[in-house]
């Protein structure tokens, strides 16, 4: 085991985070730079991605990419590739969540929903792990959803079935893999204080917060911190799990 200054230490890795632009993937990008990674920050934001970018420091590049489209994901694996040299972390983030009745949802709906949050997941590690298996290994962090493990409270139905998605892909896909050393994991947030939260009326979430043991919303900071665990080498026995992070409010 290394010394304790030297745990969950990510210098030397190149890593990608999508959806780096805001909430969580902001906060994932920054702490794996201040754990030494070099991390390539992707959104669709361009100039909200390029500021992360700088902030996090520790050479991070920004990527403007739409990773709904396939064509846009191995264009991009293949930039970070070359870029950094190599990619020992992917950390697949973005996500919408929009606010739909089930009875009112069209198929545009489904189709923009699954492909952001899920087809997005599925292509990226499809390119990522083929650098990957050249490598010798590396890890994988799927971002879920408690939704993605209980079913949706709040007229999320399609956002919840592509989180369910995400959680077995990723299982499937870390048995797949693992013989290649490369770990795949997810972590399912509860209700975290992002944007994509702030789209909630204000009764709903003090009713969600009265509900959870620890009585508040989570800080991206809290999701970004276990992220970094996962991407470490510290993180070698395990692949194929989802990991609830939600204050207490589900224990499955
Ligand atoms: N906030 C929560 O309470 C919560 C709870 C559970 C799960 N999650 C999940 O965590 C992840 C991040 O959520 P957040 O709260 O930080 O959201 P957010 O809305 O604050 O940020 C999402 C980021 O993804 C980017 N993005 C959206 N569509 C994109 C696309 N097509 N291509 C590239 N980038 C795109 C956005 O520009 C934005 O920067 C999502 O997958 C979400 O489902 C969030």
């Amino acid at each position: 085991m290394k010394n304790m200054n030297t745990l969950f230490r990510l210098d030397n890795k190149a890593a990608i985070v999508t959806g780096a632009a805001r909430g969580l993937g902001a906060a994932i990008t920054k702490t794996l730079a201040r754990q030494g990674a070099r991390v390539a920050a992707v959104d669709i934001r361009f100039d909200e991605v390029e500021k992360i970018a700088v902030e996090a420091g520790n050479g991070a590049k920004a990527y403007t990419v739409d990773v709904s489209d396939g064509k846009q994901i191995r264009a991009l694996v293949e930039s970070v590739a070359r870029d950094f040299g190599r990619i020992d972390i992917l950390v697949n983030n973005a996500g919408i969540c929009p606010r739909l009745p089930f009875l009112e949802s069209t198929e545009t709906d489904w189709e923009k929903i699954v492909s952001v949050n899920a087809k997005s997941q599925y292509f990226m590690m499809q390119a990522v792990c083929t650098v990957m298996k050249k490598q010798g290994g590396g890890r994988i962090i799927n971002i879920a959803s408690t939704g993605g493990r209980i079913g949706s409270f709040a007229n999320a139905s399609i956002y919840s079935g592509t989180k369910g998605a995400i959680v077995m892909f990723s299982k499937s896909v870390a048995r797949e893999v693992a013989a290649d050393g490369i770990l795949v994991n997810c972590v399912a947030p509860g209700v975290m204080d992002t944007d994509l939260m702030r789209n909630l009326p204000p009764d709903r979430v003090k009713a969600i917060c009265d509900q959870i043991p620890l009585k508040r919303l989570g800080r991206p900071e809290e999701i970004a911190a276990f992220v970094a665990f996962l991407a470490s080498d510290e993180c070698s026995y395990c692949t194929g799990a989802t990991f609830d992070i939600n204050g207490g409010w589900v224990m499955l």
